[in-house]
């Protein structure tokens, strides 16, 4: 059975993920403490907010790699907290982690092989999908991730993300660590990948800027979303640009 058809039969096709009341961490005292959010194919759903605030966990609690201690998360109509991580990207769920992202001593070609390795047949259309977003990925598929810039290692991360056909895409921090012009560069090609029907939910630190491309967003404190609604309306919320994006 094709990955297409296995989705139809698992899920309801809306490709939606719900998170309600999260709570949990790593053992110790909870770090997540009532995380609700939503994400959506048509949708670029943006988390901001300050280092530590857990938004980094709460995407690790959404790919099931956190244990909750209470709260549900639904995607595309299936109950999916408490399934293993594996089970999801088959599901039309992706992931980048914001660290360790690929491997590093792998070619670009075979980290996308990687990332392919569930849909064999149907690996030669899914690179080439890649390639288009990522062109240099192409030029340069035989040389070893660990020798990529920054940039170009963020793509490879992305692109390995892609190989799955994910409906929504979870990218952590894909801009950290670039130098602005290359950061652009990566959030324009976000934008590109949306438009091909791939929604996205992204953490990232150039709040502002990442707010301006978004249609919603949430602002994550202490972990728990503080603020959340309309990308626009948290761009035009006196205290959230006060205490959040630099005034
Ligand atoms: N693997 C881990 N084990 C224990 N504590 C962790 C781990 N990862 C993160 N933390 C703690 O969880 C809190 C939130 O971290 P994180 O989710 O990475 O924040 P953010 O991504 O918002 O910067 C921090 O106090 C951090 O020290
Ligand atoms: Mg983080």
């Amino acid at each position: 059975m094709s990955l297409r058809a296995r989705r139809r039969e698992a899920g309801d096709g809306s490709g939606v993920l719900e998170a309600r009341q999260l709570f949990g961490g790593y053992g110790g005292d909870d770090i997540l403490k009532g995380v609700s959010l939503k994400a959506a194919p048509d949708r670029i759903t943006v988390i901001v907010g300050p280092n530590g605030a857990g938004k980094s966990t709460a995407m690790k609690a959404l790919f099931g790699f956190v244990a909750l201690r209470a709260g549900e998360i639904h995607f595309d109509g299936v109950r999916i907290d408490g399934l293993p991580p594996e089970d999801l990207p088959a599901r039309g769920l992706g992931y980048v982690p914001q660290e360790r992202n690929v491997f590093p001593s792998l070619s670009i070609e075979e980290n996308l092989e990687m990332g392919g390795i569930l849909r064999p047949k149907a690996r030669g259309a899914a690179l080439e999908r890649v390639y288009g977003f990522f062109p240099v990925l192409r030029e340069r598929r035989t040389t070893p991730a660990g020798a990529l810039s920054g940039g170009q290692r963020q793509m490879l991360a992305v692109g390995r993300a892609l190989m799955l056909e994910p409906r929504l895409l979870m990218l952590d921090e894909p801009t950290a660590g670039l130098a602005p012009k290359v950061i652009d560069e990566m959030l324009d090609l976000i934008r590109a990948i949306h438009k091909t029907g791939v929604g996205i939910l992204m953490v990232e630190q150039n709040a502002r800027q990442a707010l301006e491309m978004a249609t919603h967003g949430f602002v994550l404190v202490n972990g728990a979303d503080r603020y959340s609604g309309a990308a626009a309306s948290l761009l035009g919320d006196e205290e959230v640009l006060q205490a959040f994006l630099g005034g």
